[in-house]
């Protein structure tokens, strides 16, 4: 049984090391400190609106956020953006109407358009998608203790340029340390000043690329401050309850305690 169990775990060890061996040319992933990290951590909104920004005015010209509906943007714990607001901003967009069979003007009932350019992918869930294994031999550990994951690995993406291109059949790919592999097909898309930003923010690369990785988490999951409350209310909830029962079941045994005592007296 014994060196059963010791061969399992020896598998179990070379398969995970295994993995990190095999995502060899694995990229760097910065560290952020973004507001939504740790159990008590939120969405910053005026950073989500900013994002919201980086993503329009850069990012939409070839990915698209087909499964995000534009009218969540007004949502509590999200951009929340006034209703009058989101609806000016959903014309900005032609959807295709099944219907009319034809496009017409986006409502914010619909969902933002699917990439432009269909080598870009759909960035949804982007940052689920690139929570990654970062961390000694692919653990996952910076996840837990330093909440690096998704974000984490956008924000260095989109600062990871080094400036060097080559040309591949046809391709361009340009140099980036956070890519695995190290050569991206996407030309860096931010340099710093791409935006204005309305609140007088820096618009500095890191900046920029820092709201928007916020902007993309929270797409891909927009009920995180919800999701948060809820655990703590019911941590709450069970830590009372708790003190409760051993009170309780403190003073039901007292009568039997004190008459034992007096027995052994
Ligand atoms: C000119 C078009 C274009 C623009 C603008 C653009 N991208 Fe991309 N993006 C691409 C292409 C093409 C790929 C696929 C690259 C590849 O797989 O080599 C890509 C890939 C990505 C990926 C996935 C990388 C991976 O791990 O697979 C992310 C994340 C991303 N882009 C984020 C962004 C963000 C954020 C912006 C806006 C700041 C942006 N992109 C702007 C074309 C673009």
């Amino acid at each position: 049984m014994m060196r059963k169990i010791t061969a399992t775990t020896l598998t179990v060890l070379a398969l995970a090391s295994g993995g990190a061996w095999a995502a060899g040319g694995e990229g760097h992933v910065e560290d952020v400190d973004f507001s939504f990290e740790g159990p008590f951590g939120v969405y910053d909104q005026i950073q989500l609106q900013r994002g919201l920004k980086v993503y329009t005015e850069v990012c939409s010209s070839c990915h698209g956020l087909k499964y995000v509906p534009i009218r969540t943007l007004s949502d509590e714990g999200g951009p929340a953006l006034p209703e009058e607001q989101v609806r000016a901003y959903a014309q900005n967009f032609e959807v295709w109407d099944e219907e009319l069979r034809d496009y017409r003007t986006a409502t914010p009932n619909d969902h933002f358009p699917e990439s432009a350019n269909e080598q870009a992918p759909d960035l949804s869930l982007m940052a689920k998608a690139r929570a990654g294994f970062h961390g000694p031999m692919g653990l996952g550990l910076n996840q837990l203790f330093k909440g690096m994951g998704g974000p984490e690995y956008i924000y260095s993406l989109l600062t990871g340029y080094t400036g060097e291109e080559k040309e591949v059949a046809g391709t361009v790919f340009y140099e980036n340390t956070a890519f695995p592999g190290g050569w991206i097909a996407m030309a860096p898309p931010l340099y710093g000043e791409d935006v204005e930003f309305d609140d007088g923010h820096p618009n500095t690369l890191e900046n920029e690329a820092e709201d928007v990785a916020a902007f993309l988490m929270w797409a891909a999951e927009p009920k995180m401050n919800a999701r948060k409350r809820a655990g703590f209310v019911g941590v709450t909830f069970l830590i009372v309850l708790t003190v409760l029962l051993y009170l309780t079941n403190k003073q039901i045994w007292a009568p039997v305690k004190r008459a034992a005592a007096r027995k052994s007296a």
